[in-house]
């Protein structure tokens, strides 16, 4: 009982996004006192007040357009950082100097300290996810959790301005280096090179740290690979893995999205042949698909940060494509044993490190499920209703990539949105193909037994998505 009502309470504190921001739309009275009261106690509310008012962005959006000055501002969270009001201005995102800054490292080590309490025993590997935007909003926060597992800092020149990284000695470390395979989306190497060659420095320094191999997992990896592969330390130390210049994303969403995989290692094939671009000290990647697999491997659990309010692990196919993606890739190199995945959910108070599965159910409840939150989305017709069809894909995906979605988050879904009458005709009347592939989704994820349906479950869904195909084949008929 004492468990059940931690759980009510997380669900029913969990934030949650009210509809879509239009642009030239000003905030309702009663949502602008709701994102205030999401605000720091240190805010100036009264001011953030009044700047919510306004409306600036369609006045800014003309400027622009007719080439006028736009004031500048760094990127930011809304809810975190208040001060970036007003919107409607020109982001120039960071100083790339100076990132991660003092806070995001003290922060950072705090969240590795709680993912390790998090996992089951001390993970040898961790299969780190980087997103970009997530390190804007934080000042580098996840690319502080990466140095503080690996045991490592950032090193500042004499100028104050980011040139490397030093390590962190064992006896002030007070644990093991724990190795941390790096995975970059495309934004993040795009946006932070020189972050991303410090990481590498990192590692390559940890590497070649005379240090004791059971106190250094970093050490103890990279001479095994060096030794298994003959290959050097440069090549055997290298951790941080993106795709090719140019190129974003693991099409793990994309073959997810149009159904078209068959066994689901075929996404860890995908995963592998567009991330396994190893980015060193020079910055330049060179592919080396063999060394990902051996680093692969030796993964312990698969971990990534939800930084903001605003998306969920099951509203952007994103996450599954880059977390759920190399999970997948994991657990093939382990021989299908299953990988732990954890969501470092930064969004309130300090910090909540969950199981995926754990994750997936919050957001089902509080998201998916929840009236207060679809209704918002159908406020908008059938944008709405194309977006819940998107947490039932992106649920699909998580199914296929990491198989830790509970058989009940089908159901409810089903009996939700496509099983209960009037909601149906509501949803195939605003977006009778978003409609329509909802119920052909869940169906998929009926035949590909990523739940089991009794047999009048079944057949109702099988009936009401013959009835939406029917009424798509009299829509292009006329
Ligand atoms: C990024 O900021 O790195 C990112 C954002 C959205 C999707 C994928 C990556
Ligand atoms: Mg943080």
């Amino acid at each position: 009982l004492g468990s059940l009502w931690v759980k009510l309470l997380e669900t029913e504190g969990a934030l949650i996004t009210d509809g879509f921001h239009v642009v030239g739309r000003k905030m309702s009275d009663s949502a602008r006192a709701a994102m205030l009261d999401l605000m720091p106690d240190s805010a100036d509310k009264v001011l953030a007040d009044q700047l919510l008012r306004d409306d600036p962005e369609i006045p800014a959006l003309l400027r622009a357009l007719s080439g006028r000055f736009i004031s500048p501002v760094p990127g930011g969270d809304l809810i975190r950082a208040p001060e970036i009001l007003p919107t409607g201005r020109n982001i120039h995102a960071f100083d790339p100097f100076r990132m991660p800054t003092a806070f995001a490292m003290q922060d950072g080590a705090a969240q590795a300290d709680r993912l390790l309490a998090a996992a089951e025993r001390l993970p040898r590997s961790v299969a780190l996810v980087l997103w970009g935007s997530d390190n804007i909003k934080s000042d580098g926060g996840p690319i502080a959790q990466a140095l503080a597992l690996m045991g490592a800092r950032p090193r500042f020149d004499h100028y104050g301005r980011l040139c490397g990284a030093d390590l962190i000695p064992l006896a002030e470390l007070g644990r093991p280096r724990i190795d941390v395979v790096m995975t970059l989306s495309g934004i993040f190497r795009d946006l932070l090179p020189l972050q991303t060659r410090m990481l590498a420095e990192a590692a390559f320094k940890a590497a070649t740290a005379e240090e004791p191999l059971a106190q250094n997992f970093i050490r103890a990896h990279a001479l095994a690979y060096a030794e298994e592969m003959g290959v050097d330390m440069d090549t055997a130390s290298l951790r941080v893995f993106s795709n090719a210049e140019g190129a974003y994303g693991s099409n793990v969403n994309v073959l997810v999205g149009s159904s078209a995989f068959g066994a689901e290692d075929e996404l860890a094939d995908a995963y592998e042949s567009r991330k396994s671009f190893a980015y060193g000290r020079s910055g330049k990647p060179v592919q080396n698909g063999a060394l990902l697999q051996k680093a692969l491997k030796d993964v312990d659990l698969a971990y990534q940060n939800l930084e903001s309010v605003e998306l969920g692990v099951t509203s952007v196919d994103h996450y599954f494509d880059t977390l759920g993606g190399i999970a997948r890739a994991v657990k093939r190199a382990r021989g299908g044993a299953e990988t732990p995945v954890f969501i470092g959910d930064q969004t309130r108070g300090a910090g909540t490190v969950r199981t995926l599965r754990d994750q997936i159910a919050l957001e089902t409840r509080s998201r998916s499920l929840n009236p207060k939150f679809y209704e918002g989305l159908l406020r908008h017709g059938a944008e709405g209703v194309r977006q819940i069809e998107a947490h039932v894909t992106n649920t699909l995906g998580w199914s296929a990539t990491t198989a830790q979605v509970d058989p009940w988050v089908y159901q409810r879904l089903s009996e939700t949105f496509v099983l209960d009458e009037a909601m149906r005709k509501r949803l195939t009347g605003l977006n009778p193909e978003a409609s329509n592939r909802m119920a052909q989704r869940l169906l998929e994820a009926s035949d590909r037994n990523y739940w089991q349906p009794d047999a009048d479950t079944l057949a109702a869904l099988q009936r009401a998505a013959d009835e939406m195909e029917d009424r798509l084949e009299g829509i292009a008929a006329e």
